[in-house]
């Protein structure tokens, strides 16, 4: 598989910058762009990035750009532009105002890099990457988001912690919606192929469950300002990464359902098989019938954003 030209990077915030760094660091393309509205902020923590080539090795070129016609051409983009929520602001209006620059972004992803692979990361991030999709008219194999593959880290480290073995030994799966009502599966977790269910009693295992549900609000409580980009631009570029070489890697991530589990029209986290193409397949695992339901809760949860976006309430 040989080196991609291009690939974009759509916001210069902490977790665009974060992912550049390692998108630059893994030597995947001959150009990572970071793109941001924001004049200096991705000129300079490209260059920043860009200083570090001749002590780390890599030969990617990193450019920072304020214009949208950097992702010309780009076979891979990624999409962390979006604000976090503040003080007073409702969920509704954090739907909107995040809908409204992924739509302006998905324009311009179908004018000037139309074969690109897109990873949408802004939050909600189930919600961003069905709009994303729909406005930029993509195929839906084409456009994903990132959700089950932190989620999974978060908890396949606190199983890790729980149980003192190499975080790497543990693979499971975090599936349904980026939020309170993520569904960790039990039942595919294991450590090196030995079932999670025979090595921690049920009451560890549902303290594991719920520390990783709230594993992003744990982050914010502690930053108090701000969201974690570590372990988010950790999980990004593992998917960029799975994309820039064709890998078929079986991780979990938000994909569009057209039947599978039961649903169809949403963008939800699943199973899935990524590659060059983007989501090759997804993975119908089984569920046991408390995980099916706690994902079928998970699904009426993104149902529930995508008609706030389609319906806003009037303003009180
Ligand atoms: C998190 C936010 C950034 O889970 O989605 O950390």
């Amino acid at each position: 598989m040989g080196l991609l030209g291009k690939i974009a990077v759509l916001g210069a915030g902490n977790v665009g910058g974060s992912l550049a760094q390692r998108l630059a660091e893994a030597d995947l393309a001959r150009e990572v762009v970071l793109v941001d509205i924001v004049d200096g902020l991705p000129q300079g923590k490209a260059l920043d990035i860009q200083e570090s080539a001749p002590v780390l090795g890599f030969s990617t070129r990193v450019t920072g750009a304020t214009s949208l016609d950097a992702i010309a051409g780009a076979e891979i983009v990624v999409e962390t532009a979006g604000l976090a929520r503040k003080p007073g602001m409702s969920r509704s209006d954090l739907l909107s105002k995040n809908a409204a620059i992924v739509r302006e972004h998905a324009l311009a992803v179908k004018a000037k890099a139309p074969g690109a692979v897109c990873l949408v990361v802004t939050n909600p991030v189930d919600v961003m990457a069905q709009s994303f999709r729909e406005t930029s008219g993509l195929p839906a194999a084409r456009v994903f988001g990132e959700s089950g593959t932190l989620d999974t880290a978060r908890f396949r480290w606190f199983v890790a912690e729980a149980l003192s073995v190499a975080p790497r030994d543990v693979t499971g799966f975090v599936l349904g919606t980026h939020g309170d009502t993520m569904v960790p599966i039990l039942s595919h977790t294991s450590v090196s192929g030995v079932p999670l269910t025979r090595l921690l009693p049920k009451e560890r295992l549902d303290k594991i469950v719920e520390r990783t549900r709230q594993g992003g609000g744990e982050i914010v409580n502690l930053l108090k300002a701000g969201s974690a980009y570590f372990a988010p631009s950790a999980t990004q570029a593992e998917l960029v990464r799975a994309v820039a070489r064709d890998e078929h890697r079986l991780l979990s991530a938000t994909a569009y359902l057209g039947g599978e589990f039961g649903e169809r029209d949403i963008y939800i986290g699943v199973p899935v098989v990524i590659g060059r193409g983007g989501i090759e397949k997804v993975v119908e695992v089984d569920l046991n019938p408390e995980e099916h339901e706690a994902f079928r809760a998970s699904v009426a949860a993104v149902r529930a954003d995508l008609a706030l976006l389609s319906h806003p309430p009037s303003a009180a």
